[in-house]
């Protein structure tokens, strides 16, 4: 058993149906009676946003609303958007939405107090000033953003994606109310749901995974793995939204503690050169990485194994054969030539993913470029 050198903080954290509601609380609470919104056009057309803001009026808090964030923004979009909203005069700065809007808006609350480009702050630990109160209303049980530390930005010039990894973008407050995800179409609801489970698993077996790391990656495992495939098929099903909900946040949690690994380098390029989405990148490449990874880790997969099958009697490979299984009953695709992926770019994709030195230093198993290759060629 590994014992936590250090555990990061948590936000505050409200749940539940119609949470929301607690919003005017929160912002009294900071004295904000200005706040911004950094959202994108699903928050709109569901009237969340509306709904929201409505509330705040009736508390006397003034709402500014950014409703322009794009799925996986970059950096020249984050640009654009703060452009916008810098000269605003806000206390407070709310994400709505999926990953993307969670993460900008961790992006604009330290820019607002920061000077200087996103690019500026591009790695870790490069925040100097705290930024303004941050509260993450997530609308996709997927990333986690709600509760770490890193905000992902595209880079387009290197097509890649980039992070800015800094505690104090961890968000000071989280709403997990699952009636705002109900609107979710089921293609997104498996994407970032698999996302959710992916950063549990890979924080099971990093290399920096501690007994508290492991506490909420396996819990998280045990959530998603058993509702997935219900808020799936089942959009409007509370409780399987509610649970998937919690287990993306726990899964953040033990993430942000412990680290992803090769998984999440390997779909960075996936992203990068092809813009294939996250949590479609990271499924494709699950499977081949979790046999590769399990020479080594036998006990750990075979942990992993029980938790994602409810059955004590596994062995280490079942674990593949679920994620398998469920990659197939919620129609991600099989692998990258379904995606559409040139055999040529090989080279160029192995390469990416060696560049991710921060998540492959985490992977339980050393990968060198041969093996990268191979691992492409395997996920074909
Ligand atoms: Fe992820």
């Amino acid at each position: 058993m590994t014992y936590p050198t250090r555990i990061l903080r948590t936000p505050d954290v409200y749940c539940g149906v119609n949470s929301f509601h607690k919003l005017p609380q929160i912002l009294k609470q900071i004295q904000a009676t200005s706040v911004l919104f950094i959202t994108g056009s699903s928050s709109v057309q569901s009237g969340a946003l509306k709904k929201i803001t409505e509330l705040l009026k009736e508390n006397d808090i003034f709402s500014y609303c950014y409703s322009k964030v794009l799925a996986e923004p970059t950096i020249e979009q984050l640009e654009d958007m703060l452009k916008e909203c810098r000269e605003y005069n806000v206390q407070a700065v709310v994400g709505l939405g999926g990953g993307s809007a969670v993460d900008a808006a961790k992006v604009a609350a330290a820019l607002f107090t920061n000077r200087g480009s996103v690019c500026d702050y591009i790695g870790i630990d490069t925040i100097v000033n705290v930024p303004l109160p941050i509260i993450a209303v997530p609308t996709t049980a997927g990333t986690g953003s709600e509760t770490t530390q890193i905000s992902i930005v595209t880079d387009n010039n290197q097509q890649l994606k980039r992070a800015i990894v800094s505690e104090k973008i961890i968000p000071n407050f989280a709403v997990l109310d699952p009636s705002l995800t109900l609107t979710k179409p089921p293609k997104l609801t498996a994407a970032t749901g698999m996302d959710a489970l992916i950063h549990a698993l890979e924080a099971y077996v990093a290399r920096n995974a501690s007994v508290y790391s492991d506490t909420f990656a396996l819990k998280a495992i045990e959530l998603i793995s058993r509702n997935i495939l219900t808020a799936y098929r089942e959009g409007s099903n509370i409780k399987a939204r509610e649970n998937m909900l919690l287990g993306s946040y726990m899964a953040g949690i033990a993430f942000a503690n412990a680290g992803v690994g090769a998984v999440h380098a390997f779909a960075y390029p996936l992203g990068g050169m092809y813009g294939i989405p996250h949590g479609i990148a990271n499924s494709v490449m699950l499977p081949t990485l979790m046999r590769f990874n399990i020479v080594g880790s036998e006990e750990r997969f075979a942990i992993l194994a029980s938790k994602l099958t409810g059955d004590e009697n596994t062995s280490p490979s079942d674990s593949v054969a679920y994620v398998s299984f469920l990659c197939k009953e919620l129609d991600i695709p099989s692998g990258l030539k379904e995606l559409g992926i040139c055999r040529s770019s090989l080279d160029d994709l192995a390469s990416g993913a060696m560049n991710v030195t921060r998540l492959l230093e985490n992977n339980p198993r050393t990968i060198n470029y041969e093996d990268a290759i191979c691992i492409y060629e395997d996920a074909f």
